[in-house]
C-alpha cells in the first residue's frame, strides 16, 4: 500500500497494483483534435456551470475527450440527479440518444442511495427543451434491470456512464449491467474515480476490484473520470509493457 499525495480528502493508502492509469490529457491521449476540442468548449462551460460543485472541471472536460473519441449513437447514464451530464452528452452529440436512470426514494424521510432526495419533477430538469426529444428519462433502481429487457427496449449501448449508487457493490453491479448492454466496441466510463471519502467505493471498485485496465484522470482533486474500451486497455497495456 503506498500513500496517495496532493489531495487532503482522499483515503491515505490504496493498493499498489492499481489498474487504472492516469493521465493529465485526455484530448491528447484520445486523439480527440483541436479544433473539436475548441468547438467543445461552450458545451464544457455550460456542463460545469450546471453541474454546480457535483464535477470538478476536469471531470467534465475528461467526460468531453471520451465522449468526442467514441462518438457514441446511444448512451446510458446510470446517475441522472438534476440531468447536468446528460444535458451536456446531448449538446455535444447531436445525433446521439440518451436514456438516463436516477432513483428517487418514495420516502423522502428514509434515503436508500446517494442523491436520491429529488423530486421525480426535479430529476432531470437541467437537460434543455429543444434536446428532449433525444433524451429518455428512466426513474428507478439500476441495480433491478434486466439486461436483456432493456437491450430489447433500447437497444445495446455504445457508451455506458456510471455516476450511480457509488458503494463499492453498487458500482460493481453497475459496471457488470454496462457490459451486458454494450454494443461491440462499445465505451464504459465512471465518475469518481478519486472521490471524497463517502464516494470511496467507486474508487475502491476501479482500483482493486475491476478486471479490465481502464484510463483515468490524475488523483491530484476531487471526483474523477475514469474510461474503458476493449481496444483502449489493448494500447495501455502496451505502452505499460
Ligand atoms: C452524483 S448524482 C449524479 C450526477 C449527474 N450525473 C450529474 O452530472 O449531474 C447520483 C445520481 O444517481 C442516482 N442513483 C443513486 N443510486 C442509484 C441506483 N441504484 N439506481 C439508479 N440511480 C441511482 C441518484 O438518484 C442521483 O440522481
Amino acid at each position: 500500500m503506498v500513500e496517495v499525495p496532493g489531495n487532503p480528502d482522499q483515503p491515505e493508502l490504496r493498493s499498489e497494483e492499481a489498474v487504472l492509469q492516469r493521465h493529465g490529457d485526455w484530448f491528447g491521449l484520445l486523439k480527440v483534435g483541436k479544433k473539436k476540442q475548441a468547438d467543445a468548449r461552450d458545451v464544457i462551460e455550460h456542463a460545469y456551470a450546471n453541474s454546480q460543485g457535483m464535477m470538478h472541471r476536469i471531470d467534465v472536460e475528461s467526460l468531453v475527450a471520451a465522449a468526442l473519441h467514441c462518438q457514441p449513437k446511444r448512451v446510458f447514464e446510470i446517475g441522472t440527479f438534476k440531468g447536468a451530464s446528460s444535458d451536456m452528452l446531448l449538446r455535444l452529440l447531436p445525433d446521439a440518444h440518451v436514456t438516463s436512470i436516477a432513483f428517487a426514494s418514495e420516502n423522502p424521510t428514509k434515503r436508500q442511495y446517494n442523491n436520491d432526495q429529488l423530486r421525480i419533477s426535479e430529476v432531470g430538469a437541467l437537460v434543455g427543451p429543444e434536446h428532449r426529444g433525444r433524451f429518455t428519462q428512466l426513474i428507478g433502481d439500476s441495480h433491478k434491470i434486466d439486461p436483456e429487457a432493456f437491450v430489447q427496449e433500447h437497444g445495446r449501448m455504445d457508451l455506458v456512464f456510471i455516476d450511480g449508487d457509488h458503494s463499492r457493490e453498487g458500482v460493481r453491479q453497475d459496471t457488470e449491467l454496462a457490459h451486458a448492454i454494450l454494443a461491440p466496441g462499445g465505451a464504459i466510463a465512471w465518475h469518481d474515480a478519486n472521490p471524497k471519502r463517502r464516494y470511496i467505493g467507486s474508487r475502491q471498485f476501479l482500483e482493486d476490484d475491476m478486471a479490465e485496465l481502464a484510463l483515468a484522470t490524475t488523483d491530484d482533486f476531487q471526483g474523477g473520470v475514469a474510461f474503458w474500451t476493449e481496444k483502449l486497455e489493448r494500447q495501455l497495456r502496451k505502452t505499460a509493457a
